[in-house]
């Protein structure tokens, strides 16, 4: 027997999604969430799953997914809207556009990449997010001490993005990752493509990379 689910209507909810055109140049984190908190990042958001988990078991930090892709931005605001989070917001855009535009100095504590578009043909790798330009903006963009995080099934894109970061970014140096609160056992992300990926036995490949600290840097202790 064909049963036939009734596809649910998303809702939008006006203070998780932000609209780009109602947003200062340069962004100011404090009012965007009406706090002054840890602020962290996470680029090309898919449904929200690591948000979805980060945000609840943080409270006292603040969240914001960039997703370009409409179903999934909408999807993500609806998720968020129906679990109550307060501390999440979503903005549909580029995301190189976004933080080279929108995204002042040293105000972001983390910065996350969870399975980026690998665009596998060498023709189409001038379009992978995380290198050249935009590493150089997250790099300005982190606080001292904040971190980026990085993890992809693409081996080629993985050596390419530590190739990139040890050319491009000085201040940034290697960490240890930390896993979000989605992960179960044995996992480093928990969203819906890392379990894919998982399943299929797939390598996965993960980096973290911290920028250094003030005083470190002016001492020449790095
Ligand atoms: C493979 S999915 C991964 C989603 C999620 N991070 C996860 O682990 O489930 C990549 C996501 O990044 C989004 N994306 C790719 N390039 C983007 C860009 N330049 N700006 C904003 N979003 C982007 C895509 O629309 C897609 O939702």
């Amino acid at each position: 027997m064909l049963v036939h689910r009734k596809k649910r209507v998303l809702q939008d909810y006006k203070g998780i999604s932000v609209c780009l055109d109602d947003l200062p140049r340069p962004l100011c984190f404090p009012a965007l969430f009406g706090r002054t908190a840890p602020v962290h990042v996470e680029i090309g958001s898919g449904k929200g799953t690591f948000l979805l988990h980060q945000a609840r078991h943080n409270p006292e930090s603040d969240f914001l997914g960039v997703e370009w892709a409409n179903a999934y931005y909408r999807s993500a605001v609806d998720r968020f809207g129906r679990w109550g989070l307060s501390n999440v917001r979503m903005v549909r855009t580029e995301a190189s556009v976004w933080v080279r535009n929108w995204l002042p100095d040293a105000s972001v504590d983390g910065f996350h990449i969870y399975f980026p578009d690998p665009w596998p043909k060498k023709k189409h790798r001038k379009r992978r997010f995380f290198q050249g330009a935009n590493l150089v903006e997250l790099e300005r963009i982190l606080k001292p001490a904040g971190g980026i995080q990085f993890v992809t099934d693409s081996e080629d894109y993985f050596q390419q993005a530590l190739r990139e970061l040890e050319k491009e970014c000085r201040q940034l140096k290697p960490t240890a990752f930390v896993p979000a609160a989605a992960a179960g056992q044995g996992e480093w992300v928990g969203t819906n493509y890392e379990r894919k990926y998982r399943r299929e036995n797939r390598p996965l490949y993960k980096l973290a990379f911290s920028k250094i600290e003030c005083t470190k840097m002016c001492s020449g202790n790095v």
